[in-house]
């Protein structure tokens, strides 16, 4: 029988990105786990059904679920959405957030230089992409550290993309922001060590979510990431939701400031001739 850890019925996850992709497997695989989750998303009626289905899958477990139909990079929903939090943890003190995953996917698509300038990216689109994909995890991180909402044994995830050390046609902004958000999650790393909260960023290989379809091409990026896994197949968002729940597992304490890799090894591999 496979050994499972289970959390404690006080232990809350806040899943920032909750209602698709990694997000959406997180808050399931986690309450499955026996967390409950607070899920943060930004739906409109189109894909509310897919919010409905991911909180009765939560609920189908026995945990709670939560869930902030809200911009997550908005200052005022997000101090709202705490005070929330916190005004709800205030009948039950043992409870507290254990894990912050940030999963958010919303950022421009467009080429720096093209033929009509106009066509380009613009300011205000590369610092939306910056501000939702990369600055927002600091500012949540500070809203619960601050209300003491996150404590010792608190772990917080950031997920980014090969794009983030190399160059994809139309990445340019969201390859900024990933590499600013590894930037972030090492600083917060160093300043929550004297906490025991873990901070670490995982990179994820290219996986069929609505996001990756958004990118001009992803065809082809989805038949290259299949012809170089080592592993002959495309990564899921549960192999992402898996290793987030062993993070969160009280033996992974002293894991923190790493970019880790949940892609099969998808990374390190540069040649595809072999399948050619
Ligand atoms: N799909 C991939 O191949 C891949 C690979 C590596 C890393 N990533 C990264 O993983 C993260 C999640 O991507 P995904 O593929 O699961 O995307 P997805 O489109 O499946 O999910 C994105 C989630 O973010 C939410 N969201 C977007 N903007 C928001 C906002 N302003 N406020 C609140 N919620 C908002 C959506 O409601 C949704 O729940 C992104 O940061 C993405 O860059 C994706």
């Amino acid at each position: 029988m496979k050994h499972e850890a289970r959390f404690k019925p006080t232990d809350w996850a806040l899943i920032l990105g909750a209602s698709s992709g990694f997000g959406g497997a997180t808050a399931v695989e986690l309450a499955r786990r026996g967390m409950n989750i607070i899920g943060v998303h930004l739906d409109r009626q189109a894909t509310m059904a897919n919010v409905e289905r991911i909180i009765k899958d939560i609920q189908h477990t026995g945990s709670k679920a939560v869930f902030y139909n809200i911009n997550a990079a908005d200052a005022i929903k997000r101090g709202e959405t705490l005070d929330d939090i916190k005004e709800r943890f205030e009948k039950h003190p043992a409870e507290h957030v254990k894990v912050l995953f940030h999963s958010l996917a919303f950022g421009t698509l467009k080429p720096f230089i093209t033929k009509k300038p106009e066509d380009s990216v613009t300011q205000a689109q590369m610092e939306m992409t910056i501000d939702v994909m990369a600055n927002s995890i600091v500012y949540w991180t500070q809203g619960l550290v601050f209300r003491n909402l996150m404590r010792k044994g608190g772990r917080i995830f950031g997920m980014t993309s090969s794009g983030g050390h190399s160059v994809l046609p139309n990445y340019g902004a969201v390859s900024a922001a990933k590499a600013s958000l590894e930037s972030h999650i090492r600083q917060l790393a160093m300043e929550l060590g004297p906490y025991e909260i873990t901070v670490n960023t995982l990179l994820a290989g290219v996986t069929d979510t609505p996001a990756l379809r958004k990118i001009p091409g992803s065809q082809a990026m989805l038949d290259i990431a299949r012809a170089k896994n080592p592993a002959g197949r495309l990564t899921t968002p549960e192999d992402v939701a898996k290793l987030v729940a062993l993070l969160s597992e009280d033996s992974a304490a002293f894991v923190s400031g790493n970019v880790i890799c949940v892609d099969g090894g998808e990374d390190i591999v540069s040649y595809v001739g072999q399948k050619v």
